[in-house]
């Protein structure tokens, strides 16, 4: 790597992982690579190389992102970068609009069309996907992963590891506990407890973790 470029190891060598790659060209990283479990069955990916099984396998100088969309082990090893010091980028599609009045956590990426609006707080390694929104003063937990197309009204709160599933909608104010999945479409009214699924117009609980 030239003293100019910058480089970055992306962990996760799939579809998720090949958007972030996509990402991350359009933020300025000149020299994108990943590692995968898969490796060395899989050695490339879209128009990148595949050089290892896991971050010790990265290029020297390269920063590294987790693109995992388990929302469990992507926390974890972001979770683990963290403890040990290592900083990660978060990556911000140049046509999502992020307020200069939101923080964004380590780790996280902002795809493209999606709306971080002010006062939101993100925490570690969350996924704001493809034209999802996320409005004023939410509070989103490590590791959720908001869907394509789902929308937070104004002061949602999202415990960690939740899922909001593609074009669901949380009406404002609600909170939404840790590890939820709600489900595609889902519309949720009311305030959710940890570990439940739900689905349906309005959101109902389906399943309960054990
Ligand atoms: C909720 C979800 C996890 C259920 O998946 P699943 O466990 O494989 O469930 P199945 O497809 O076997 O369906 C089980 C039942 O739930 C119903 N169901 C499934 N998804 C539903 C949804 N989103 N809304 C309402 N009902 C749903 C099915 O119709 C079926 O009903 P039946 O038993 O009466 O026939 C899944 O449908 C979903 O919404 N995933 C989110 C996808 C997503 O957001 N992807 C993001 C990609 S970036």
């Amino acid at each position: 790597m030239t003293q100019s470029a910058k480089g970055i190891c992306i962990l996760g060598a799939g579809g998720h992982g090949r958007v972030v790659a996509d990402i991350a060209e359009l933020c300025g990283y000149s020299d994108i690579e990943f590692v995968d479990a898969r490796w060395p069955g899989q050695s490339e990916n879209l128009a990148w190389k595949v050089v290892g099984r896991s971050f010790e396998n990265s290029s020297q100088g390269f920063e590294r992102f987790v693109a995992l969309n388990t929302n469990g082990l992507r926390l974890k090893l972001v979770q683990e970068m963290v403890a040990a010091g290592i900083s990660m980028p978060t990556l911000v599609h140049p046509f999502a609009s992020v307020s200069k009045h939101a923080k964004l956590g380590m780790g996280c990426v902002v795809m493209a069309g999606a709306v971080v609006n002010a006062g939101a707080v993100l925490g570690h390694g969350v996924i704001v996907n493809t034209s999802a929104s996320v409005d004023h003063d939410c509070v989103i937990g490590d590791g959720v992963h908001i869907s394509p197309g789902a929308h937070l009204g104004g002061d949602v709160e999202v415990g960690a590891e939740s899922w909001i599933g593609l074009g669901a909608s949380v009406r404002e104010g609600i909170h939404i506990g840790t590890r939820c999945m709600v489900a595609a479409g889902a519309v949720v009214i009311t305030p959710l407890e940890s570990g439940v699924r739900v689905q349906g117009v309005p959101a109902r609980v389906v399943a309960r973790a054990d």
